[in-house]
Order: structure tokens, then C-alpha cells, then sequence
């Protein structure tokens, strides 16, 4: 479905697409709703952030701590603390951010929202879980919104991610989601340069498009 949105080449076809995304849309999952501003990653159309929530909400994440890194909207980071998580949300969009904390007053739930590069803005060193769903497709962004989709054309995004999450393995547990759209294989090599590797724990096709969740571990 990301891989639908970034084709779309038909002129009326993108309109409609900005013409949608040109004012805060809201999005719900179960009990929990954020309002997504049209520079975060939409959660509407593409299937990633669903799959992840119906991930979670099949682990018990009571007292658990979590980090999402690259939160965008937070609507999984809400989720999780309803879930009873103890959540960190990060983003490098503060745009992300600020909705994030008027999302958490709405809903009446306790996210730890931070504005972040990677890990540069946390202090804490291990998490039971840190959930990535990261932007993939290999272009230079050009401003902050293209920063949900994009990687870098040379995927500095993997690299300086993976030379960062080495710290926090084996303390927590990595899940990342990826699509066969995106260039899995580049990807895995650059972890696997960190001695990171991916075992599959969760694979979902909707709409034509297989995803899959990884857990990354330390290859020794
Ligand atoms: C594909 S979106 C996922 C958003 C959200 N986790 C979800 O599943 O709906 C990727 C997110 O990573 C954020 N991001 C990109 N580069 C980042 C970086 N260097 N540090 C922190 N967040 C980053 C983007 O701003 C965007 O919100």
C-alpha cells in the first residue's frame, strides 16, 4: 500500500491524494484516536502501522517499557500504553510530537514523547521492546514529511540506525516491519555489517504486498 501512494502518478490521482492529506485527518484503532497532520506519516492508507497494532495487541505489554522509534502520528505508542506499557515515542518530525502530546491528553493516556534523531535524545538504555516501522525507499528527503518515507538514496538512515541499536540488543527486543516493496536484502546487509540479523516473526500480504516483521538480533 506505501508502495501504492509512492506510485501514484496520475495527476488527478495525486490531487485527490494531497487534496485528503491537505488538513489533520483522524485515525482510530480500537478505543484510541490521534489526528494526523498532513506532514506525519499518514496511517490511513498504508497497511504497515495497522499490521503492527494488530501485532501488539496480541502481546501482553503490562508493565512493560517500550520505545517506538519514529512515532509519527503515535497512534501505536497510545495504543501500547492502553495496553498498559510503559511507552517512550520518539520522532525526528516535532510536528509529530506536539500532536502526539495533545493525542495523550485526549485519549488520557501517559506517553513519554520526545523529539529525537535515532536514539540521540534517550537516555535510556534498555526497553523490552523498540518497535520501528522506518521510512525505506532510497531518495534524499527533501523536507521533514518526506522524512517518513525516505531513507536516504545511500541508506544512511540503516546505517546510523543499526551502528546505534547495537547498545540496546541483547536487552530488548527489536521488531521492525518491512515490505517486499523495499529493498530488504540492502537492508539486511547493513545490519548484518553490525553483526544484527532479521528472523522473521510475522508475515501478512494485503492488497498485493507481503510485510513482514522482524525481530533483529546480535548474529554471535
Ligand atoms: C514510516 S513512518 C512510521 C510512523 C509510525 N511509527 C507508524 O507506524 O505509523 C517513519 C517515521 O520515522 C520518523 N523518522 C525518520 N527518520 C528519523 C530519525 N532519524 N530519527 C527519528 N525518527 C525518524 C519519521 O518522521 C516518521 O514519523
Amino acid at each position: 500500500m506505501r508502495a501504492f501512494i509512492k506510485k501514484i502518478s496520475h495527476p488527478f490521482l495525486k490531487f485527490l491524494f494531497n487534496k485528503y492529506h491537505s488538513k489533520p485527518r483522524e485515525y482510530s484503532y480500537k478505543d484510541v484516536s490521534v489526528l494526523v497532520h498532513p506532514d506525519v506519516f499518514p496511517p490511513h492508507f498504508t497497511i504497515s502501522t495497522k499490521i503492527l497494532l494488530d501485532f501488539i495487541n496480541e502481546l501482553d505489554l503490562t508493565n512493560k517499557s517500550i520505545l517506538e522509534l519514529g512515532c509519527g502520528s503515535g497512534i501505536i505508542s497510545l495504543f501500547a500504553a492502553s495496553k498498559g506499557g510503559v511507552v517512550t515515542a520518539s520522532d525526528i518530525n516535532p510536528t509529530a510530537i506536539d500532536f502526539l502530546n495533545t493525542a495523550a491528553s485526549k485519549n488520557e493516556l501517559k506517553v513519554n514523547a520526545l523529539f529525537s534523531d535515532l536514539f540521540q535524545n534517550i537516555s535510556q538504555k534498555e526497553f523490552d521492546y523498540i518497535i520501528i516501522n522506518p521510512p525505506y525507499y532510497p531518495k534524499n528527503p527533501s523536507e521533514m514529511k518526506e522524512r517518513a518515507w525516505f531513507c536516504g538514496e545511500d541508506f544512511i538512515y540503516f546505517e546510523n540506525l543499526f551502528l546505534q541499536l547495537i547498545a540496546f540488543i541483547p536487552n530488548s527486543s527489536v521488531l521492525m516491519i518491512l515490505s517486499e516493496d523495499c529493498e530488504i536484502e540492502t537492508i539486511k546487509a547493513i545490519a548484518s555489517k553490525n553483526k544484527l540479523e532479521f528472523l522473521k516473526v510475522h508475515e501478512t500480504k494485503v492488497s498485493f504486498e507481503r510485510n513482514f516483521i522482524f525481530s533483529i538480533t546480535k548474529t554471535d
